[in-house]
């Protein structure tokens, strides 16, 4: 079957490039791997009895907020961007509706439960994105756009990336995390012993002072 990008509508994808353009860790090329990493979740999990336009346009769509100018949670603009460019392709309202649901749930921190195969889908290839060799990239790549020290990016992978595998919700995506949880534990663990968690703090002589500082 061909991929899962190929079954979103063109206007949705030119849109999304125009509006997210190249940034590595959030613009495109993020919807790229998502897209790909939902295909590899539906192959391993043989998944069925789901809708590949809702999820593939909810993929194109789920991050342009992100970059789309007001105030306000970028899932819940996204959302609202898919809603007026859905509803001017001609879409029905309730397939515009299941594809804002998709969206809204993506996101972690908005706190919307995924409620359909496609929402749990994209939440799950989404948070895959964040582990394995491309996770480390992306911590370090925003890292270096919000000004912080390698110890602050380093104490991100605890925090955040280290405890997305839990919030999974199907067994196909557990299997995926499991091979790239390893890849970021050792990093993590190189990267300590390396001294990367105290050798750019402010302390001159790199004897491990205060964390935490901004450069
Ligand atoms: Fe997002
Ligand atoms: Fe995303």
């Amino acid at each position: 079957m061909a991929g899962l990008l190929h079954t979103a509508p063109p206007e949705t994808i030119s849109a999304a490039r125009r509006i997210m353009g190249l940034d590595p860790a959030h613009g495109w090329p993020h919807v790229l791997r998502v897209a790909r990493l939902a295909d590899e979740i539906i192959e391993r999990g043989k998944l069925a009895g789901y809708d590949r336009e809702v999820l593939a346009t909810a993929i194109v769509l789920h991050d342009v907020g992100r970059f789309l100018p007001g105030e306000g949670h970028h899932a819940v603009k996204s959302a609202e961007y898919a809603r007026g460019l859905l509803s001017r392709l001609g879409w029905e309202e309730a397939r515009v509706e299941q594809v804002a649901h998709v969206i809204l749930a993506h996101s972690y921190s908005l706190g919307v439960e995924p409620k359909t195969l496609e929402a749990m889908i994209l939440s799950d290839a989404d948070k895959l994105d964040a582990l394995g060799a491309v996770g480390i990239a992306r911590v370090f790549h925003t890292g270096c756009q919000l000004g912080r020290s390698f110890s602050e990016s380093l104490r991100h992978f605890a925090e955040k990336i280290l405890r997305l595998p839990s919030l999974l919700r199907l067994e196909a995506s557990r299997e995926i995390a499991r091979e790239r949880i390893l890849i970021v534990e050792a990093f993590v663990k190189s990267a300590e012993s390396e001294g990367m968690m105290w050798l750019d703090e402010s302390d001159p002589h790199g004897s491990g002072g205060e964390v935490g500082r901004r450069h």
